[in-house]
């Protein structure tokens, strides 16, 4: 660890959600170096003394990873019919990472890593909006009412909400960009399929702010900035 922010200091030392660990820092039961401290967005770095109504806190060392998954690989911590993408991640304790947001075994591009599951939960969890953009292939030309469907919502057979606002970008007849902000399963093939068209390839290339930056097969970890961005 470098520098992190107290809030999330606190957070990685203690079972606290962030807004309970804010509201433990607003009344002033945090110190830093024998200090209270009421600011959450202070930087802390790992050779401060940080204490929680007198008691030492230690922070886990949480691990954030970005990986460009490759087709033909699974998001299962193991093998199965297909290799699991983790075979290729050479990290100690691999069991106990796993994935915010997996995508099917056909499909490309970025994944985030991590054996945190508070943060995970930013990614995965519709209330937090977290954008995930997916370049899609399809079958069909795209219709020229897709991009306000998918804005409005749709209904997906089996559910009875309809999905979130999406937006959709054309960058071709048959090449479109598509940010949604949950993830049910097949989500993409299945709203394209609802509109009559059909997905053939699928990559996503970018998690919120983070832009997929590695070769197909490569991994490496979140920055700081990174991580505290979700
Ligand atoms: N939507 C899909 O249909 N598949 C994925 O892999 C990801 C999103």
């Amino acid at each position: 660890m470098s520098t992190v922010r107290l809030d999330r200091f606190v957070c990685k030392s203690t079972e606290l959600t962030k807004e309970e660990a804010t509201q433990r820092i607003h009344q002033g039961m945090i110190s830093v170096n024998g200090e209270a401290v009421t600011n959450e967005a202070l930087q802390v770095h790992e050779n401060n003394k940080v204490t929680l109504a007198g008691d030492t806190l230690t922070a886990r060392a949480f691990r954030y990873i970005l990986m460009h998954k490759e087709a033909g690989t699974i998001c299962s911590n193991k093998d199965e019919a297909y290799p699991s993408l983790f075979n290729q991640i050479t990290v100690d304790r691999v069991s106990e990472l796993h994935i915010a947001g997996r995508l099917d075994v056909d499909t490309t591009g970025m994944v985030l890593i991590t054996d945190d599951g508070r943060w995970s939960f930013n990614i995965t969890t519709p209330s937090k909006k977290c954008e995930k953009v997916y370049r899609v292939g399809l079958r069909r030309p795209i219709a020229d009412d897709a991009a306000a469907k998918f804005s409005h919502g749709i209904s997906l057979q089996g559910e009875d909400k309809l999905t979130l606002p999406a937006v959709l970008e054309v960058l071709g007849p048959k090449e479109v960009l598509l940010t949604i902000t949950e993830g049910k399963f097949h989500q993409v093939k299945r709203m394209f399929s609802a509109i009559g068209n059909r997905v053939v390839s699928l990559h996503r290339e970018k998690i919120g702010t983070v832009v997929l930056d590695v070769d197909v097969g490569q991994w490496r970890y979140l920055t700081a900035e990174e991580v505290e961005s979700f």
